[in-house]
């Protein structure tokens, strides 16, 4: 199995960006009709995508980020490489407060997060950037 921290490849970040912008297609966004896409890279090479699914009771419904690292969860994956979101949008949007602590749960401050634009362009930020100083599962275990 490949480090955990190992760098993104070109041509995985590739497979990435295209499975998270054509994720944005399967969102189920009625309301906001603000279209989000999500991949993420497992650290044993597969992809896990995700989207954003809305509710009539509108606080019921989930982000992109969080149904794709649900769904690698439930899968049995347990380390991670990357995620990139996709929204079409320019600048590119980053992940909602709720979804940066999600995803806290699951991998380590230097774990990149590609967030691309309308025009698919990207900005890359780590989860340590994007959550500084958070609470993880590390702090339940004093
Ligand atoms: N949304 C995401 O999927 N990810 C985020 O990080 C921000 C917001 C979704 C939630 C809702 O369906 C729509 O975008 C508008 O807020």
């Amino acid at each position: 199995m490949a480090p955990i921290n190992s760098p993104v490849t070109a041509q995985e970040l590739q497979i990435l960006s295209t499975k998270a912008i054509s994720a944005k297609d399967s969102a189920y966004c009625p309301y906001s009709k603000f279209q989000v896409g999500a991949c993420i890279l497992t650290s044993s090479g597969e992809f896990v995508v995700g989207a954003n699914v809305e509710n009539a009771s509108y606080p019921v419904g989930t982000c992109a980020e969080r149904v794709a690292f649900g769904t690698a969860i439930v899968a049995g994956h347990k380390q991670f490489k990357a995620i990139a979101v996709a929204t079409n949008i320019k600048p590119a949007a980053s992940p909602c407060g709720m979804c940066r602590q999600f995803m806290r749960e699951f991998t380590s401050a230097d774990f990149p997060v590609y967030m691309y634009d309308a025009d698919g362009n990207h900005t890359v930020k780590t989860m340590g950037e994007l959550l500084p100083d958070s609470f993880g599962p590390d702090d339940l275990s004093h």
